[in-house]
């Protein structure tokens, strides 16, 4: 952005002036923290509306007095919070998802709460499973997404393959060789638009309407949902800290043809499933004749040693359809997953992915595959591993703080979020209530659950919390909301 555009920003939101974010250096609170909270009192009290621009990091910097890098990491800090959100060349604006505040008086005090945000935008406090969207790489992203439309080419503008294209298929089978043990060739791989997506795929090319489907209790929804959506028989069956418990899902269903699992994670309990349940789940396949679908959504995420096996990488009979996505290691908004089908299924699923769609937006895939290829996605991930663990131990740290012995807080080998369970104060889903009412989007565990025999806490993400005072900041908002004095 250039000076004269800061300089009509500014004067375009009349009553605020650059100047009243000018730290105090006489305080012993970092200049950037000062910034970040003056910037967000700008935003509540209606100073700084939706939508409207803030000054380039330089100008900004310049104005005050500070560092670039001091008013670079505010902005990230706010653009974690949702208040900011980063256009890249088109510089950075207070998010439009925000609700309209009342202009309010610069000397007005200072309102205690962040906004409530719109369902889609800015990830809320404590929204599960989204990445650390203010860790993401947008510039290299953005040049990488520039070199691509400048290269734009004919046959980039004809249909692609509703398989996916050839280029991100071939460096996401090398990526899961080396990363997962998953051994697989780029004609076994489909992208698709989600989670969703692939199951819908496995139901319309290898299953038949009322063919029954074992779903893990508890579990993601979401599954649950898409299968009975094609026409399964779902049947909901009981995880323990090994995994879904295979022996009680053959007494309930015997002739399930289906199977979905989270092996690595088991979503949302977080347990990892042991070898002898893997082996079991397996064998069944194997003798059942069925189908096992591995949702491998956040695999990548183990805090402690190395990522575990893709439990694909046992799968000596090729009963295994292994399921990742790029929602959780680059973003949602991509929109863009795979399914990994045994050698055996590949016309199966060639034919329903042309009868599905025409596949999915070429130039996206054609980043992410650059992405992967250059090397960048494995650079990432190790770097958000480090994060998110930073992250968890904050948020952990601030609820031990803050809720003292009436809190537990679980933590596992990997994730992104953690699950705490409180004592006296009430259901999880009453306490989930009054969260969301404060503006925090902390998930009851027990909604998790189809049937009523349930295991109670908040799940809540930590992946978004940009600071250990956003963190302390958050939670006693949380305090705030579920201790009524
Ligand atoms: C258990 C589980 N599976 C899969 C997904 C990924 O879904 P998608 O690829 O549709 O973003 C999620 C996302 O939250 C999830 O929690």
């Amino acid at each position: 952005m250039n000076r004269k555009n800061d300089q009509a920003m500014m004067s375009t939101e009349g009553a605020f002036r650059a100047d009243l974010l000018k730290p105090d250096r006489s305080r012993s609170e970092p200049l950037y923290r000062q910034i970040v909270q003056r910037l967000r009192d700008a935003i509540e009290q209606g100073l700084l509306r939706p939508g409207a621009r803030v000054a380039s990091a330089r100008t900004l910097a310049s104005e005050l007095g500070v560092a670039r890098a001091t008013v670079e990491l505010a902005y990230g800090q706010l653009a974690g919070e949702g208040y900011l959100l980063a256009r890249g060349q088109a510089g950075t604006v207070v998010s439009p998802r925000l609700p309209p505040r009342a202009p309010a008086r610069a000397d007005r005090g200072i309102p205690r709460s962040p906004p409530t945000l719109a369902p889609i935008g800015a990830p809320p406090p404590f929204q599960l499973g989204i990445p650390a969207l203010d860790a993401f790489p947008r510039k290299l992203w953005a040049r990488l997404a520039a070199r691509r439309i400048r290269a734009t080419t004919i046959a980039d503008m004809n249909y692609g393959d509703p398989a996916g294209y050839a280029p991100l298929r071939e460096a996401i089978a090398a990526y899961l060789r080396v990363s997962r043990g998953v051994a697989c060739s780029p004609a076994q791989v489909f992208v698709t638009a989600g989670h969703r997506a692939s199951l819908a795929l496995v139901s319309r090319a290898l299953l038949a309407p009322n063919d029954q489907a074992w779903v893990e209790e508890p579990g993601y929804p979401p599954t649950r949902e898409v299968l009975r959506g094609e026409g399964l028989r779902v049947v909901s069956v009981p995880v323990d800290a090994q995994g879904l418990q295979v022996a009680d899902a053959r007494r309930r269903a015997p002739g399930a043809k289906l199977a979905v699992v989270t092996p690595s994670h088991q979503s949302p309990l977080g347990y990892s499933m042991s070898m002898a349940r893997r082996l079991e789940l397996l064998a069944w396949a194997q003798h059942a004749k069925a189908w096992i679908v591995e949702d491998d959504y956040d695999g990548e995420y183990r805090y402690a040693g190395h990522p575990l096996p893709a439990l694909k990488s046992l799968d000596g009979q090729d009963r295994v359809l292994y399921a990742g996505t790029f929602s959780k290691v680059l973003h949602p908004g991509l929109a863009l997953a795979y399914l990994v089908v045994p050698e055996p299924l590949v016309g199966r699923c060639t034919q329903a992915a042309g009868v599905a769609s025409n596949g999915c937006p070429q130039l996206a895939q054609a980043i992410v595959s650059d992405f992967l290829q250059e090397g960048h996605f494995a650079r990432h991930i190790k770097k958000m591993r480090l994060l998110y663990a930073r992250r968890r131990t904050m948020l952990a740290t601030e609820l031990q703080r803050a809720f003292g012995e009436a809190v537990h807080v679980e933590l596992r080998g990997g994730g992104m979020h953690l699950i705490a369970r409180f004592e006296g104060l009430g259901s999880d889903t009453a306490m989930s209530r009054r969260a969301q009412a404060a503006g925090l989007h902390c998930r009851a565990l027990s909604e998790r659950y189809a049937g009523k025999q349930a295991l109670e806490g908040l799940l809540m993400g930590f992946t978004n919390i940009a600071s250990q005072a956003e963190a302390h900041r958050l939670v006693a908002k949380l305090r705030d909301a579920l201790v009524v004095v």
